[in-house]
């Protein structure tokens, strides 16, 4: 791991203020709102007992800090004035008061990012008064570690790790907070990783490691155990030095008889667009994230067992490299899936849904899953749409459609229901295979809609969900709780669902 996690804690308020309370601590957030009294004033929303200490304590007048700022600060939610505090006796530095409206998971999110952003890289220790019950304190928290992350290979020295802590009685949120940052921030480094430093053994091995955790198994495929894997072969033999791997990865909870998920994660290491080279050229250097559905899938099987789901999950990886090669596969090839489907590859840029393709028809010959999830970087597609704030959830399960949107707006892991619209899927037709593997014919366009149709035909009659992450995996700034690069992206949405099962 690239970065240690911040540790993260809470303190109990409950008692009268003192020093002893909050020793230690550098840096502390009171959550304020423009007063109900008089629209002009704002009042700080902690515990009037605390208040007063911190004001007797320090010598403040917090009204006072607010008119000092002036019209810099106006309330609206993510606004902060900073208190600088100079006290010999006590390593308190300072006090920000932070705006927040209805304090809804969006602004608890929003603030903790922004504080998390404040202290990251320094040996701080920040105090939030923000949340004021569980569910608000584990996305304020979790949105405050995730803020924190950074990645580099820069000599000299290395950045500090803060410590983050809540007011308050909040310690099982604590607790799955920081299952969700660990895994979130693994999968990050997974992404942040270069392609020169990763490869599909490589992810296969982090996985070895995962699964020392006593509930988990796996087992990886290499070589020859790939022949009936079409796809992977033909995406993945384009690399000499990084050949393909299929990991399966299972999380088994004690008690039996659960429901079991399997999910199938797009791992492509880099994506050059083989032959069909990708254009402009550019547009390869965000390539090495292409595996980020991979890292998804892995992390949220390993956050699963930590978390001790009663929910049986496996997760696929498919591994594999697009090369540029004497190798790589041609456009016109045709390939044999597993379970026999074949299909005629129009662009072997398109080569997300060909891995993905075995791994489903895999996953449903043999494993026999409740559901069926898969998440992959799939199309620039469907970024056009949705921008980056979005994944495109298909599936023709409405009410899990709703289900997935709503944990997506509470954990930060946005996801918006799009059609599978059948009258496309002629699209797909071939003239000398079962499918196009791309859907060349008609100028339909919707090419993310097209690639979810294609992945249809490889998931039997299971319930199934198809979450194309091309936007939401990687992130062109820091930016909320994402860091510049890969952002981990569901993780926390699958964990939050598994857990909900
Ligand atoms: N990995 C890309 C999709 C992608 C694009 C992810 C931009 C993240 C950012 C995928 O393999 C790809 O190249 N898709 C093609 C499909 C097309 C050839 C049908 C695309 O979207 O252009
Ligand atoms: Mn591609
Ligand atoms: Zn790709």
């Amino acid at each position: 791991m690239n970065r240690p996690v911040p540790s993260l804690s809470n303190r109990s308020i409950s008692g009268a203020p003192s020093w002893k309370t909050i020793s230690g601590v550098t840096h502390l957030a009171l959550p304020v709102a423009a007063s109900k009294s008089d629209v002009e004033s704002f009042e700080i929303l902690i515990p009037k007992r605390w208040q007063e200490f911190l004001e007797r304590e320090l010598d403040l007048d917090f009204e006072r800090e607010f008119k000092k700022a002036g019209s810099s600060f106006t309330g609206k939610p993510g606004e902060i004035v900073e208190v600088p505090i100079l006290l010999d006796s006590q390593k308190l530095s300072r006090i920000f008061l932070v705006a927040l409206g209805e304090r809804t998971y969006i602004d608890l999110r929003k603030s903790g990012a922004l504080l998390g952003r404040k202290v990251k890289g320094s040996k701080s220790s920040l105090l939030s008064f923000i949340p004021k019950e569980i569910y608000g304190a584990q996305v304020h928290l979790t949105a405050m570690a995730l803020a924190t992350y950074s990645w580099s290979t820069k000599g000299g020295t290395k950045p500090e790790t803060p410590t983050l802590e809540l007011a308050g009685d909040y310690q099982s949120a604590i607790s799955r907070s920081e299952i969700l940052v660990d895994a979130t921030w693994r999968a990050r480094d997974l992404i942040h990783t270069p392609s020169n430093m990763k490869s599909p053994a490589s992810i296969s091995t982090e996985a070895q490691r995962i699964a020392k955790h006593p509930q988990i198994k796996v087992s990886v495929r290499s070589g020859r155990e790939l022949k009936e894997f079409g796809g992977l072969l033909a995406v993945g033999n384009s690399s000499r030095n990084h050949p393909p791997r299929f990991v399966e990865i299972t999380y088994q909870p004690k008690k039996k008889n659960v429901p079991h998920v399997v999910l199938v994660g797009k791992g492509i290491t880099f994506d050059t667009g083989g032959v069909s080279l990708k254009r402009p050229y550019d547009t390869m250097m965000a390539m090495k994230s292409d595996m980020a559905g991979a890292a998804a899938v892995l992390m949220t099987t390993y956050a699963a067992a930590q978390l001790k789901l009663n929910v049986r999950v496996t997760g696929l990886l498919m591994l594999a490299e697009n090369a540029l090669s004497g190798t790589s596969q041609r456009p016109s090839d045709v390939i044999k899936h597993y379970g026999g489907t074949t299909v005629e590859v129009i662009n072997t840029d398109a080569e997300g849904r060909l891995v993905l393709a075995d791994g489903l028809a895999y996953a449903d010959a043999n494993l026999d899953p409740d559901y069926l999830i898969d998440v992959a970087t799939l199309t620039g597609a469907a970024t056009l749409g949705l921008s980056r704030h979005y994944g495109a959830m298909y599936t023709r399960d409405h009410k899990l459609a709703r289900k997935l949107h709503e944990i997506g707006e509470f954990v930060g892991d946005r996801i918006w229901h799009m059609p599978l619209v059948d009258d496309y899927a002629i699209a797909l037709e071939s003239d000398v295979a079962d499918y196009n593997h791309t859907a060349d014919k008609f100028k339909f366009q919707g090419g993310s809609v097209t690639a979810a149709l294609f992945l249809e035909k490889f998931v039997g009659n299971r319930r199934w969900v198809h979450l194309d992450i091309a936007g939401p995996a990687r992130s062109e700034a820091d930016a909320g709780e994402n860091p510049k690069g890969g952002t981990g992206y569901g993780v926390r949405l699958l964990t939050e669902w598994l857990a909900s099962l």
